[in-house]
């Protein structure tokens, strides 16, 4: 296992073995990042931003309604988009369900198009996460002048002052960091006006948050608890000191989960708690690359992931409150009693509850929701379980993912 690093804030975990340059820019990233002034700069995640068709935005919040803690907030309009707030705390952030007002041809459509399975959705991705900071300018001034980073747009001399400034999507993840100016109190967006749902919708949100709350999902479903995204092998350690370099999280550990050919990254921000003011941000990438399968025989439901969808965000993970239900002989776990109410409601999941609390968390993948191509994640974490996953439930819900890669 790597040594603990002096100016990291913690021990490393994980026995996944990485590169020379990964060790020495790691530290480097986090020298720079200090010296420059980033990590003060920079704040919690402020929202999460998700792109879907033209009219399936809808379809995702009533999803997100009946399955998580969020609620609807509100609506607005730019010239190009339409965006809808979902909101849980102050506290948490934000999660942005996005839809284009018109047909594009964006960088996202392209990275869409070049995806055997993600052409079916043209326009629909995770954007990213942007997150709040003290200065924008002072932000974009070291990242852009100083760290050669790209912006989708030039930073303007006076900003709107509710306004995202996102970096063009990663080489290596595909995916986008956003940076808004944000101290503290309600969220605000930069818009040009409002818009919203007709009263039927509206009606439908109502019905899917009343159900949440009926089968007294509120009690035990938590906020996001981490995001997971999918990159080629040999993107790993790039994908990983990147993110370091543009935030100000920290490299938890990697796993190897060596029976499916795959790797678990951690990074983690340890601002302080609660940390789902910050999710930690995992990555998940193939020990070996897709050609070599035919020779090693080993399973490959990362790479494949990403072969036919291209590199994107492939789960959002919600804690579940820890505790049992009933008996305690009986062992019914609340993320058991989750899941059968979400089933209740027709949610489908992937396979059953995987771990067990002996074992330290109980966790379970939704299949991926035909709005947004996501997977919905429940984790329990049992008796304040200090790990972050087990391997052996990484192994299973990796397995139970790409069989089901395999058939949709
Ligand atoms: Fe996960």
């Amino acid at each position: 296992m790597a040594a603990p690093l002096e100016n990291q804030p913690f021990k490393r975990k994980g026995d996944k073995e990485n590169s020379e340059f990964f060790e020495k820019y790691l530290l480097e990233i986090y020298k720079k990042r200090k010296a420059q002034g980033l990590e003060k700069l920079i704040g919690h995640i402020h929202h999460f931003l998700i792109q879907v068709e033209l009219g399936n935005a809808k379809d995702l919040i009533a999803e997100k309604l009946l399955h998580t803690p969020f609620s609807y907030h509100s609506s607005f309009e730019h010239e190009a988009f339409r965006y809808h707030i979902l909101r849980v705390s102050e506290q948490n952030p934000d999660l942005l369900i996005r839809e284009p007002k018109v047909e594009l041809n964006d960088n996202f459509y392209h990275l869409n198009m070049i995806a055997p399975k993600g052409r079916t959705l043209p326009h629909t991705r995770y954007i990213g996460e942007a997150f709040g900071v003290s200065d924008l300018k002072q932000v974009y001034q070291i990242l852009y002048n100083q760290n050669q980073v790209q912006f989708q747009e030039e930073l303007a001399e006076n900003p709107a002052k509710h306004s995202t400034s996102w970096t063009h999507p990663s080489t290596f993840t595909n995916n986008c960091i956003g940076y808004i100016e944000y101290a503290s109190g309600e969220k605000h967006y930069q818009k040009d006006n409002d818009w919203n749902f007709d009263d039927e919708t509206i009606a439908k949100f109502k019905l899917a948050k009343d159900m949440f709350k009926t089968f007294s999902l509120e009690q035990y479903v938590g906020p996001i608890d981490h995001f997971a995204t999918r990159v080629y092998c040999h993107d790993r350690e790039h994908a990983i000191l990147e993110y370091l370099s543009l935030s100000n999280y920290w490299f938890w550990g990697a796993y190897n989960i060596g029976d499916q050919n795959s790797s678990t990254n951690v990074c983690r921000n340890l601002q302080g708690l609660p940390e789902s003011q910050s999710p930690a941000k995992v990555f998940t990438a193939n020990n070996t690359p897709f050609y070599v399968n035919h020779i090693d025989n080993l399973p490959c439901p990362t790479e494949n992931f990403v072969r036919n969808y291209g590199r994107r965000l492939h789960h959002i993970a919600y804690g579940v409150k820890d505790g049992f239900i009933g008996a305690e002989e009986n062992n019914y776990k609340n993320v058991d009693y989750v899941v059968d109410q979400l089933k209740k409601a027709h949610m489908k999941f992937l396979d059953h509850v995987i771990g067990s609390c002996e074992e330290g968390l109980k966790q379970i993948f939704s299949q991926k929701s035909k709005s947004s191509l996501l997977i919905t994640e429940y984790i329990q974490r049992c008796d304040q379980f200090d790990g972050f996953f087990t391997k052996e439930n990484v192994a299973a819900l990796t397995q139970a993912a790409g069989l089901d890669d395999l058939i949709t």
